[in-house]
C-alpha cells in the first residue's frame, strides 16, 4: 500500500473517531458515536496492517486472534454492571503495552537515544508504569476483592507528592545521559509503585473519578508512545483519549464537588465517618409497605419521579419500570425520572438503561432540574439507588460522600424505596433517608417489585375504566 493511502486510511479514522466522540455526548446518538468509533478503529487497523516497515505477520496474526478472542469473550460475558471494573484492566492493558513499548525502545538504541526521543520515553514509562498499577488497584477496590475504604497514613501526601518529584528528576538526568541504564529501570520500577500508592488512599465512592482520571494518563501514554513511533494516528487518539478523560474527571468532579487537584494527588476520600450516628439509625424503626400499600399512594398521586440506580442495573428492571410509568401515565399521572451523574457504576449508566427500554429522554432530568421538583412531588420511587439519595452527604461531614450533591428525594411528599435490604450502597455507609417519617422500604429485587407494582396499578385502571 502507497504511503498516501495509509495516511488517507488514518485521516478518515480520526474523522470517525472524533464524530464518534462528539456523537456520545447525547443519549439520543451515543449509540451511533459507538459505531463511528469502531469503524475508525478498524481502519486504524486496517491501515496499520499494510504498513511498509512490517516485517513478518506471523505474530501480528497471533496477537489479532489472541485479542479478539479476549475482546468477544469480555463483551459476552462481563455483565454491564462490571463496566468500570473492565475499563480500568483495559486502561492497565493499554498502559502496559505503551510502557513496554517505551521499555523496548530503549532496551534497543539506549544510549544512543536524542533528548526529545529519551524525554518522550521517560514520560511514556512513568505515565504507563503509574497507570498499569494504579488502575489495576482500582479494579481490585471496584471489584470488592480489597475493601473500597481509603487506606491513610501519616505523611502519606508528602510521601507520594516526593516520589513524584524523584521521578521527575530522573527522566530530566536521562534526558541528559540516557546511558544510565540502571536509573531508568529504576524511573520503572518506582512509577509503579507511585500508581499502587496513588489509588490506596481514595474511597470507594470516588472510584468513578479516579477511573475517568486514570482514562487521562493511559490516553497521554498512548500520545507519547504515537510521538515516539511516530505514528500519527497514534497520537491523535492518545491526545484524544487523554483529553476526553481529563473533560470528564472535571465534570465528574464537579457532579461530585470534589476538587480535581485531589484527585491528581491521590488525597481524598478519607473517613472519618461519625460512627455514633450510623448506630443510632440504625435503631431507628423503619415504615415497610406491601405492594397495596404502595399502590394505593400511587393511585392518590398527581406526580411521580423514578430514582433509578445500581440496583435497577442489577435487577435489570428498566423495563418494568417503563411498564408501570406508562401505567401511571395512563392514570393522568405525571412521570418524570431523576438521573443523578454517578447513579450506576459509569458515567451515563441510567441513561443507556433507560434508553434501552424506551424512556423517552424528555421524562429524563439531571439532578440540578429535577431537585426544585421534589416539594411538590407526591411520591417518589427509588428503583435500587442508595448513595446518589443519602442525605449523610449533606448533614454529615464525617461521612465519606460528604459533599457530594445528591437527589433530593427526602423532600418529597412520600418516599417509596425500592431495594432488597436496608444493605448500604457503594459507598458502604447506611442511609438515614431509610428511617425518615415519610419513607416507605418496598422491599424486594426492583424487577419483581416494579411488575408487582404495575399489575395492580393496572387492576385499579380497569377498576377506574
Ligand atoms: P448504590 O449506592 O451502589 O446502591 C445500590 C443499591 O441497589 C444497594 O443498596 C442494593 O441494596 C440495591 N440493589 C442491588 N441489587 C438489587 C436488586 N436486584 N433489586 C433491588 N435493589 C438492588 O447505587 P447508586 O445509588 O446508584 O450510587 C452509585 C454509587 O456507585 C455511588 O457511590 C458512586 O460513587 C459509585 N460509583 C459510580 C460510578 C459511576 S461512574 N456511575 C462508578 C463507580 C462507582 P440491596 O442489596 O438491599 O438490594
Amino acid at each position: 500500500m502507497s504511503p498516501q493511502i495509509l495516511q488517507f486510511l488514518y485521516l478518515f479514522s480520526a474523522i470517525f473517531f472524533i464524530w464518534g466522540l462528539k456523537s456520545l455526548g447525547s443519549p439520543k446518538t451515543a449509540r451511533r458515536g459507538m459505531h463511528m468509533a469502531e469503524i475508525g478503529m478498524l481502519l486504524a487497523i486496517v491501515g496499520t496492517l499494510f504498513h511498509h516497515e512490517i516485517v513478518t505477520y506471523k505474530w501480528i496474526i497471533c496477537a489479532l486472534v489472541l485479542g479478539s478472542a479476549i475482546g468477544a469473550s469480555i463483551s459476552i460475558w462481563i455483565p454491564m454492571t462490571a463496566v468500570p471494573q473492565r475499563t480500568a484492566i483495559s486502561h492497565a492493558g493499554g498502559a502496559l503495552a505503551a510502557c513496554l513499548v517505551g521499555v523496548s525502545e530503549y532496551y534497543t538504541h539506549g544510549e544512543h537515544l536524542g533528548m526529545v526521543t529519551m524525554a518522550i520515553i521517560g514520560v511514556e514509562v512513568m505515565l504507563g508504569s503509574l497507570t498499569f498499577t494504579g488502575s489495576i488497584m482500582a479494579a481490585t477496590k471496584l471489584q470488592g476483592l480489597i475493601r473500597g475504604v481509603p487506606i491513610t497514613y501519616r505523611g502519606q501526601n508528602v510521601f507520594n507528592i516526593g516520589l513524584l518529584g524523584v521521578m521527575i528528576s530522573i527522566v530530566v538526568i536521562l534526558v541528559f545521559s540516557p546511558g544510565l541504564t540502571s536509573l531508568f529501570y529504576l524511573l520503572a520500577a518506582l512509577s509503579l509503585l507511585f500508581g499502587f500508592l496513588l489509588v490506596l488512599p481514595i474511597g470507594a465512592a470516588d472510584m468513578p473519578v479516579v477511573i475517568a482520571m486514570l482514562n487521562a494518563y493511559a490516553g497521554l501514554t498512548d500520545a507519547a508512545m504515537g510521538f515516539m513511533i511516530l505514528n500519527r494516528i497514534q497520537i491523535i487518539t492518545g491526545s484524544l483519549d487523554g483529553s476526553s478523560g481529563l473533560i470528564l474527571s472535571v465534570l465528574m468532579c464537579k457532579a461530585m464537588n470534589r476538587p480535581l487537584r485531589n484527585v491528581i494527588f491521590g488525597a481524598f476520600g478519607k473517613i472519618s465517618q461519625d460512627a455514633s450516628s450510623e448506630t443510632d439509625s440504625r435503631k431507628k424503626p423503619i415504615r415497610e409497605a406491601a405492594v397495596d400499600d404502595v399502590s394505593i399512594i400511587l393511585e392518590n398521586a398527581r406526580s411521580v419521579v423514578f430514582v433509578p440506580g445500581y440496583g435497577m442495573a442489577v435487577s435489570q428492571a428498566q423495563h418494568r419500570v417503563r411498564e408501570l410509568a406508562d401505567t401511571l401515565k395512563a392514570l393522568n399521572v405525571t412521570v418524570r425520572y431523576a438521573i443523578h451523574p454517578v447513579a450506576g457504576r459509569m458515567p451515563g449508566h441510567m441513561n443507556v438503561l433507560l434508553a434501552e427500554a424506551n424512556v423517552p429522554y424528555d421524562e429524563l432530568y439531571d439532578m440540578d432540574q429535577i431537585n426544585p421538583y421534589f416539594p411538590e412531588t407526591d411520591a417518589v420511587i427509588i428503583v435500587g439507588a442508595n448513595d446518589v439519595v443519602n442525605p449523610a452527604a449533606k448533614r454529615n461531614p464525617g461521612s465519606p460522600i460528604y459533599g457530594m450533591p445528591i437527589i433530593d428525594a427526602e423532600k418529597a411528599k412520600c418516599v417509596i424505596v425500592c431495594k432488597r435490604s436496608l444493605a448500604p450502597g457503594f459507598a458502604g455507609i447506611d442511609n438515614e433517608l431509610y428511617y425518615n417519617e415519610n419513607t416507605l422500604m418496598f422491599f424486594g429485587d426492583a424487577k419483581e417489585s416494579m411488575q408487582k407494582l404495575t399489575t395492580e396499578m393496572k387492576k385499579l385502571q380497569g377498576a377506574h375504566a
